[in-house]
């Protein structure tokens, strides 16, 4: 949520900046701007709307100077107004401020300076760090920032420049992440590596209460109370061809395409087919731990929520533990009563949700065992867990997330299979789940292959103003997630429903304007989801049924069949979600929306 990338050192800033901003844009993009500055003083461009607006409005112009600041914003306080946008700066335009986060205690602070004659030019919580930035400096830069910080509440990434020390950013982290990049005689300073990986693979994660000073060819790390931190630069493995759209109009079409590869990818190296189980190196140190607990709670926000919802289901067919799956944003608030007899799993692709990440803080603050399964490599919850597993499913760029939920959920299964192997599961069991596995990425091909036959569908509905999707047990997630991908990219208002509950409320919305998308795949509850399907035409309701491959019966029930494959029922969430994905891509294409950046969301929410 916002982005910011710095750059110091000697070469042109702007269009390092520029070119970070770009990579940066899927984790906001209501407004952009950037400083540059020098011995001279400082330019600075601001802009409503996209970076290319930002691109636009300075080329042309020979910005020669080698040290910046630069921010992609995702509103909060303020609307999405030139004045609004970052970086801000004190009056005399001396000091510079890019920030992420919430500053909670911003009105008091405001009062405060107000009442000293400070004159506020934006709606931001942010304008207050930089008037105290100018009020509070003295000697340098960096103890102006320290100080500042210390006075504010709430979360903080950010990056300042002074233009009186104009080799220099000082950026400092509470909540938000700040991560620099090493290069040769340059220093970058970003909000996550995406925005610098292509100029450096030597990374440093700085911590909450930490702030660093880098300058071209150093950096120091000290915390907020100023006690020096010595950290060792990582390395990151970012494969920046994974970043590009290749042939496609969109990433959220790349990544739905790359679906097969996401599955390889997610069981590489951990099959055991022979022993019928798995092998999840970043799990074993607490393996004797794992295999006691009592309970898992499964903590998440959006896609992520329901590829835990569909991990509880996977978790009570294989293993004896009982789970629960919430909410990070409720969990968090909850009174809690966790023990190390409990393991508390986040999942998250960015690594970086606020709500789950406090989620999993306040769980070891009581002793529970934290698991990760986070995709982006070396972020918070990947840093703060016990122990994790990673998707290593690469970049997801658009908004909405797709193919990192077939990765979440290929995991879950073996998670669950470790440990079950070790409860009830027999080997014949865990041996038919892994052959079944096996067979899941030649599947999503075949699924692909066909994509044109949900384009046609979505030729036929994305005129209508609402859809219900509907599903049971499994596919009960994966209903929530197809209303979730239609609303959230097309804007067709979109609900998600357990089909039990159709009789309790929304059957009363069915009319022949209101179709239904129902997944049927053959299961134990397969009749009576043809029961509730019978109910919706009954009422002119137009139903697609998602089904299973030879299913002749259900084409007589239903208006529309999309036919997946056969697999081993604990697997058939990954195909069944696929041509839900398809269908909101396509009806967002007629729509003519923005499919990869949908307004007002962002690809990493660091608020609350
Ligand atoms: C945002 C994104 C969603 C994502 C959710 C949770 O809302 O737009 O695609 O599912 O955050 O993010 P996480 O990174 O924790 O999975």
């Amino acid at each position: 949520m916002c982005g910011i990338i710095g750059y110091v050192g000697g070469k042109k800033a702007a269009p390092i900046l520029i070119n970070g901003l770009k990579r940066l844009e899927y984790r906001g993009y209501d407004s952009a701007g950037m400083v540059t500055i020098d011995k001279n003083g400082a330019n600075r461009f601001r802009v409503v709307g996209r970076v290319q607006n930002l691109d636009k409005a300075v080329s042309g112009l020979d910005l020669n100077m080698t040290c910046g600041i630069a921010h992609t914003r995702w509103a909060t306080h303020g609307k999405p107004t030139q004045l609004n946008a970052h970086p801000h700066s004190d009056s005399r335009e001396r000091f510079f401020v890019v920030h992420n986060g919430i500053i909670e205690n911003h009105s008091k602070l405001r009062a405060q300076l107000e009442s000293e004659g400070v004159v506020f030019t934006s709606e931001t919580d942010t304008e207050v760090l930089v008037h105290l930035i100018d009020k509070l400096h003295e000697t340098n830069l960096e103890s102006a920032v320290e100080k500042t910080l210390q006075l504010v509440e709430g979360t903080f990434g950010i990056a300042v420049v002074c233009a009186d020390e104009p080799s220099k950013i000082v950026c400092g982290r509470r909540g938000s992440p700040i991560v620099l990049g090493v290069g040769n005689q340059e220093m970058f300073v970003a909000s996550d590596v995406s925005a610098i990986v292509q100029y450096t693979d030597q990374v440093i994660y700085l911590e909450d209460n930490e702030m660093a000073i880098v300058t071209p060819n150093d950096y120091q790390i000290r915390t907020l109370d100023n006690k020096p931190i010595a950290r060792e630069t990582l390395q990151i493995d970012w494969n920046l061809e994974e970043e590009g759209m290749g042939t496609f109009p969109h990433y959220m079409l790349k990544e739905i395409f790359e679906q097969s590869t996401t599955v390889e990818n997610a069981m590489r190296g951990r099959v055991m087919l022979n022993e019928g189980s798995s092998m999840l190196g970043g799990l074993q140190s607490k393996i004797d731990q794992i295999k006691k607990l009592k309970k898992i709670v499964i903590v998440s926000c959006g896609t992520s929520y329901h590829a835990g919802m569909v991990g509880r289901c996977i978790f009570e067919q294989l293993t004896d533990i009982s789970v629960d799956v919430e909410l990070a944003s409720e969990f968090r608030y909850r009174k809690l009563r966790l023990d190390e007899t409990t393991g508390v799993l986040a999942i998250s692709q960015s690594g970086e949700t606020a709500d789950t990440l406090a989620a999993i803080r306040e769980a070891r603050r009581k002793g529970a065992l934290t698991i990760g399964l986070v995709n982006v490599v070396g972020s918070t919850i990947a840093r703060e867990t016990d122990v994790g597993v990673y998707c290593h499913a690469g970049p997801e760029i658009g908004v909405a997330s797709t193919k990192i939920f077939v990765s979440q959920l290929v995991i879950l299964n073996l998670m669950a299979l470790l440990i079950g192997r070790y409860q009830s599961i027999s080997l014949s069991e865990g041996v038919d789940l892994l052959r079944a596995m096996g067979e899941i990425p030649r599947q999503i091909q075949h699924i692909l292959s066909r994509a044109s036959v949900l384009e046609d569908l979505a030729r036929q509905y994305y005129k209508v103003s609402s859809f219900l999707f509907i599903g049971r047990q499994l596919h009960y997630p994966v209903a929530l997630e197809g209303a979730l991908k239609l609303k959230e990219i097309s804007y067709i208002h979109a609900e998600g429903y357990a089909a039990g509950e159709m009789k309790h409320g929304p059957i009363s919305l069915i009319d022949a304007q209101f179709p239904t998308m129902a997944v049927v795949t053959r299961d134990a509850t397969y009749e009576k989801m043809v029961s509730n399907i019978q109910e919706i035409r009954a009422r002119s309701g137009p139903v697609i049924a998602i089904a299973t491959e030879g299913d002749l019966h259900i084409a007589d029930v239903a208006d529309a069949v999309v036919y997946i494959p056969d697999t081993h029922e604990l697997l058939q969430p990954i195909l069944s979600v696929i041509p839900l994905q398809l269908f909101s891509y396509y009806c967002a294409l007629y729509r003519g929306c923005e499919i990869d950046k949908p307004r007002n969301l962002a690809k990493s929410v660091t608020v609350e």
